[in-house]
């Protein structure tokens, strides 16, 4: 069905193309169901003190304001995390911006985080009554200071809490200027000593989600400052920087290599703090060899624009065929299991191939 209706959808403006989306998927939400995935309890999965759905879940930025929950959650996504939303509403950069490589199945992107601000997410996330984990993503307003921003996020965090599953805080968009450099320690310390405050009170998992075009020193520091800080983890990672294609972030299979190294260099840390694993996932092989590294969750997006719901499907198939070779019961099973018996079981996997 998909691929009957992409190359009309693809001959439009992509971002046209997406609000139309939107709002049909909102409102909707039976549709999900169409080419989704059912619920299967033996692919749960533990991250952080979410229970995932399926260890896929859907990656900020393609539910900007939480407005299509049901259908995602419909479509057998393990978690959905929407956002980014800001707290005061803002439209974002002069469009177009957002660009598709249909060869390279990847989009280029300079949203610089459109949404309608964190009160209007708070009715739609009170609105949702799935079992699937739902994430928000915060960021800062354009206009606002590193100070200033502090009380925002905390804002954000606190009044969203009681309907959101996990906080992720985004200092890693290349769309907001002089984001980037918020990935600083001693700005990042300052933060999450006072979210941390609040997750006292509220218990809500927090995440940082950080670039790929970060030198392998600041990924590992970023590592061992969530580690230390006692946060659930990091989201690694978002769009990254390719100036020859134009400005914005660059997501999808342009990005696979860049992100899987950043993947290594965090799993080789042997932390205790989850890594949810994100940045050019299109194929089944790609979860292996991230599961080949010691990871467990992953997020997808440009994957699912390019492929529709028979993405989900496929990673569904090729989860459950590992599985059973492994003679395993469920995927919390084998993620049970010590993470040199899990490299093991992957490697030895006959679908399991490193390019
Ligand atoms: C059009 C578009 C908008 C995005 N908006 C956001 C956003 O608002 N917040 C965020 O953290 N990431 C955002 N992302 C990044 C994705 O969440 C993800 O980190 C990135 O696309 C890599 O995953 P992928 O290769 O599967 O697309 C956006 C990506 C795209 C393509």
């Amino acid at each position: 069905m998909y691929s009957l209706i992409k190359p009309l959808l693809f001959s439009v403006d992509a971002e046209t193309v997406h609000d139309f989306a939107m709002k049909i998927s909102s409102l909707s939400p039976a549709l999900g169901s169409l080419g989704g995935i059912p619920l299967d309890e033996r692919l749960m999965t533990q991250v952080g003190s979410c229970t995932w759905t399926f260890p896929v879940g859907l990656a900020a930025g393609l539910d900007k304001n939480a407005d299509s929950l049901e259908f995602f959650s419909r479509q057998g996504f393990g978690a959905v995390e929407c956002g980014t939303v800001t707290l005061q509403p803002q439209d974002g950069n002069p469009k177009p911006r957002v660009f598709r490589y249909p060869e390279e199945e990847s989009l280029r992107n300079a949203m610089g985080f459109p949404n309608r601000g964190f009160m209007a997410m708070d009715a739609k996330l009170r609105a949702f009554e799935g079992r699937t984990p739902i994430g928000v993503n915060m960021g800062k307003n354009k206009e606002t200071s590193a100070e200033e921003s502090i009380n925002e996020l905390a804002l954000i965090y606190e009044t969203l809490t009681d309907h959101g599953d996990y906080f992720v805080v985004n200092v890693s968009s290349p769309n907001t200027p002089g984001l980037r450099a918020f990935q600083e320690v001693s700005y990042l310390t300052e933060l999450f000593s006072e979210l941390k405050k609040l997750q006292a009170i509220y218990h809500k998992d927090l995440y940082l989600k950080i670039a790929p075009d970060l030198e392998a020193a600041k990924v590992r520091e970023l590592a061992q400052f969530v580690e230390a800080q006692k946060l659930t983890g990091l989201i690694a990672t978002n769009t990254t920087i390719k100036p020859e294609l134009g400005t914005g972030g660059v997501s999808g299979k342009l990005l696979t290599k860049k992100a899987h190294e950043i993947h290594e260099l965090i799993l080789a840390e042997d932390l205790s703090s989850e890594l949810i694993g994100v940045g050019g996932f299109s194929h089944p092989t790609d979860l292996f060899r991230y599961w080949g590294l010691g990871g467990k969750a992953i997020q997808i997006y440009s994957a699912y624009v390019f492929q529709g719901p028979a993405l989900l499907r496929n990673f569904k198939t090729a989860i459950h065929s590992f599985l059973e070779t492994n003679q395993l019961t469920s995927l919390q099973s084998f993620f049970d299991l010590p993470k040199s018996e899990r490299i093991k079981c992957v490697k030895d996997y006959p679908a399991y191939s490193v390019e």
